[in-house]
């Protein structure tokens, strides 16, 4: 990979393929998904990420989307809709965020709609671009971020071999702008190497 091109003109695989799950950019025809699936799981996601705040009718989930393009065209974040196979139905989000081109690091976030969980598709794609960071990206470093209390998303980060690197205390402000800890998990280029779910198919995630 040539590390002197401009961000923008690295390539990006545009769809992953899991064996239950899709995932691409979404594009404004998936809008009313989009309000549909938030609309469906707003008092569950907005315990913990921004998304639902920010997206209460069709316009705002327009400019989520239109935003997360601007973002893909420029690699500043890569944004993927979870899709189920075959269905078709958006399930959700999963995202490369904050990249660090130099670093070759990445951010994970993401968040399923409310009837999606509990079925582990957030494993299987979270999985999808963990191998897409470090087989296709050249990625060094892959991190994700909690609150402590989102025993969720810790179960989510456990399960794909994520390491608890440590807390961050008092970094941040939560919810209801009181200062929160962060729990920090992260994979590096070794821990990588020596997951045994990257060389298999992804049907079994558990
Ligand atoms: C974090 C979040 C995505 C986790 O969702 P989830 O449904 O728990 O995660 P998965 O899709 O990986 O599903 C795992 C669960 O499905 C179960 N499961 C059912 N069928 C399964 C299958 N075929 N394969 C694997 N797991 C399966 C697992 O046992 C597990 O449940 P358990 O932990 O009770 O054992 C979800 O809680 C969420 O959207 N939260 C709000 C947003 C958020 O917090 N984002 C992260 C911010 S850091």
């Amino acid at each position: 990979m040539d590390s002197r091109l401009s961000p923008t003109l690295i390539p990006v695989p545009e769809v992953l393929h899991g064996s239950r799950v899709l995932l691409r950019p979404l594009s404004l025809g998936d809008a009313p998904a989009l309000l549909q699936a938030i609309d469906e799981s707003r008092e569950l996601l907005g315990r913990w990420i921004c998304v639902p705040d920010r997206v209460r009718s069709l316009d705002d989930a327009r400019v989520i989307i239109a935003r997360d393009q601007a973002g893909w065209l420029l690699r500043e974040r890569l944004s993927f809709g979870i899709f189920e196979r075959g269905g078709g139905c958006l399930l959700g989000d999963v995202s490369l965020l904050h990249p660090n081109w130099e670093l070759r690091a990445f951010a994970v976030g993401y968040w399923l709609r409310r009837s999606a969980q509990g079925r582990g598709y957030m494993r299987e794609a979270v999985r999808l671009v963990t191998r897409l960071a470090f087989e296709g990206l050249g990625a060094n470093r892959v991190e994700i971020r909690m609150d402590p209390r989102n025993v969720r998303s810790r179960a989510v980060a456990e399960s794909c071999g994520y390491v608890l690197e440590g807390t961050l205390r008092r970094s941040r402000l939560d919810k209801d702008g009181k200062p929160a800890d962060d729990h920090v998990f992260s994979l590096v280029t070794d821990d990588y190497a020596g997951l045994d779910w990257h060389n298999h198919s992804l049907s079994d995630v558990r």
